[in-house]
C-alpha cells in the first residue's frame, strides 16, 4: 500500500580536489595514505540526485543509476547501508514508537547530470547522495562529519561531498578509520568569486579505475612514498592558508603542482598509467600561456583519474580565461554528451 512507503530525496554535488587523495593504507575501509583538500562545485551543474525509499512490501534492496540497475551487493555499498541501518536501529530502540525502517528493504534511485566515471568524481557525488538520502529517510540526527565517515567507505572522495565550499579530509591515525573524516575549511561564501571551468576532453568511461590505479601506484611507484610523506603534508598546510587568506596566486600554483605530482606518480608506476591525453596536455599549455601573459596566476588546471580538465579561476578574470579553451574543446554547454562541452560552476554551500 502506498501509505506504507517512506521516502526522502537529496542532491549531492561533485568535489574536485586541489590536494589529491591517491593511495590507500586500508583498502577495505578506504583509509588514505595522505590527507586531501577539495572544492565542492555547484550542484546546478554537476550533481547526483538520489531518492531513498523503504516499505514493508519491498522484498530486496535495490539501486538504479540513470535508470540502469546497479550491483548493490558490493562491499563498499554494503558497508554504507550497514552503518546507516545500525544508526536507525539505535534510534528505533530508544524510541519504540518509530516505524521499524531499519528492518525494511531499501529502494535507491540515482541520477547524474554529467558523465559517469569519466574522472569527474561521479563516485564522490554518488556515495554522498546515497548516504545523505538514507540518513534523511531514517531521520538520523547524525552530523555531516559522521556521515562523511560512512560515505568514505563507499568512495574515499565522497566524504568531502558532504560539505559545500572548501573541504579537507584528514588521513586520521586510528586503524578503524574513526578519525578519517572530512571537515569544512571555509564555506563557499568565504571566497564567492571562485569559479571552475570543466573541459570535457573525453566523456567516456576511464580506462583504469581509481581503486586499481591507487593499488598499482602504492605497490610499484618509488616516487609515491616521497609524495605521501614529504610532499603532501606541507602542501595541505599551504593550501589551507592560501584558501583562508584568499590568495589565488598560491592556490593556483599549489593546485597545478599537485595535479602534476599526482600524475607523475601515475607515470612512475609499473606499468605506467596515463590518465591525460593530448588535449589534456594542450589545456595545461593554454593555462601556462595565460598565466605568463598576465604576469600572475589567472587560472589553475587540475586533472583527476581521467583526461578531463578542471580550471579554477576568479570571476574577475572570466574574460581572459573562459573563452581561451574553445579551440580545444568546442563551444557552449550542449549537455554532457560528446566532446566539446564546458560548464561553469561556482563552489557552493549545502
Ligand atoms: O574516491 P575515489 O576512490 O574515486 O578516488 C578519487 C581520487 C581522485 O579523484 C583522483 C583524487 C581526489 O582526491 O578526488
Amino acid at each position: 500500500a502506498d501509505e506504507e512507503v517512506y521516502r526522502a530525496s537529496t542532491y549531492a554535488p561533485v568535489n574536485i580536489a586541489v590536494v589529491k587523495y591517491w593511495g590507500k593504507r586500508d583498502t577495505t575501509l578506504n583509509l588514505p595514505t595522505n590527507s586531501s583538500l577539495s572544492v565542492t562545485l555547484s550542484q546546478d551543474d554537476l550533481r547526483t540526485h538520489t531518492t531513498a525509499s523503504c516499505s514493508p512490501t519491498f522484498t530486496a534492496d535495490s539501486l538504479t543509476l540513470n535508470g540502469n540497475p546497479q550491483d548493490i551487493t558490493t562491499p563498499r555499498t554494503q558497508a554504507c547501508l550497514r552503518e546507516l541501518r545500525a544508526l536507525r536501529h539505535a534510534l528505533e530502540t530508544s524510541n519504540p514508537s518509530l516505524p521499524k525502517l531499519s528492518t525494511m528493504s531499501l529502494r535507491l534511485t540515482s541520477a547524474n547530470n554529467f558523465p559517469t566515471a569519466a574522472g569527474l568524481a561521479s563516485s564522490a557525488a554518488g556515495f554522498a547522495a546515497l548516504v545523505r538520502a538514507i540518513a534523511d529517510l531514517y531521520a538520523l540526527p547524525t552530523p555531516p562529519e559522521d556521515l562523511s565517515r560512512i560515505a568514505r567507505q563507499g568512495s574515499g572522495s565522497a566524504c568531502r561531498s558532504l560539505f559545500g565550499g572548501y573541504v579537507a579530509w584528514n588521513t586520521g591515525t586510528s586503524p578503524d578509520g574513526s578519525d578519517s573524516l572530512a571537515h569544512l575549511i571555509a564555506p563557499a561564501s568565504h571566497w564567492p568569486d571562485m569559479r571552475a571551468l570543466l573541459l570535457i576532453t573525453n566523456p567516456s568511461q576511464k580506462a583504469i579505475s581509481s581503486t586499481a590505479g591507487m593499488q598499482q601506484t602504492v605497490a610499484t611507484s618509488p616516487l609515491f612514498p616521497h609524495r605521501a610523506a614529504e610532499i603532501v603534508p606541507p602542501r595541505m598546510r599551504a593550501m589551507e592558508k592560501a584558501i583562508l587568506s584568499r590568495d589565488f596566486d598560491s592556490f593556483a600554483t599549489l593546485t597545478m603542482k599537485e595535479s602534476n605530482n599526482f600524475h607523475a606518480c601515475c607515470a612512475d608506476t609499473h606499468p605506467p598509467i596515463f590518465y591525460m591525453n593530448d588535449t589534456s596536455r594542450a589545456c595545461i599549455r593554454v593555462c601556462e600561456a595565460l598565466n605568463v601573459a598576465a604576469g600572475r596566476a589567472v587560472c589553475a588546471y587540475t586533472f583527476d583519474a581521467g583526461p578531463n580538465c578542471v580550471v579554477y579561476y576568479l570571476q574577475a578574470d572570466e574574460q581572459v580565461v573562459a573563452g581561451s579553451f574553445k579551440g580545444l574543446v568546442g563551444e557552449g554547454k550542449e549537455g554532457w554528451e560528446g566532446k566539446g562541452v564546458e560548464a561553469r560552476a561556482a563552489p557552493q554551500g549545502l
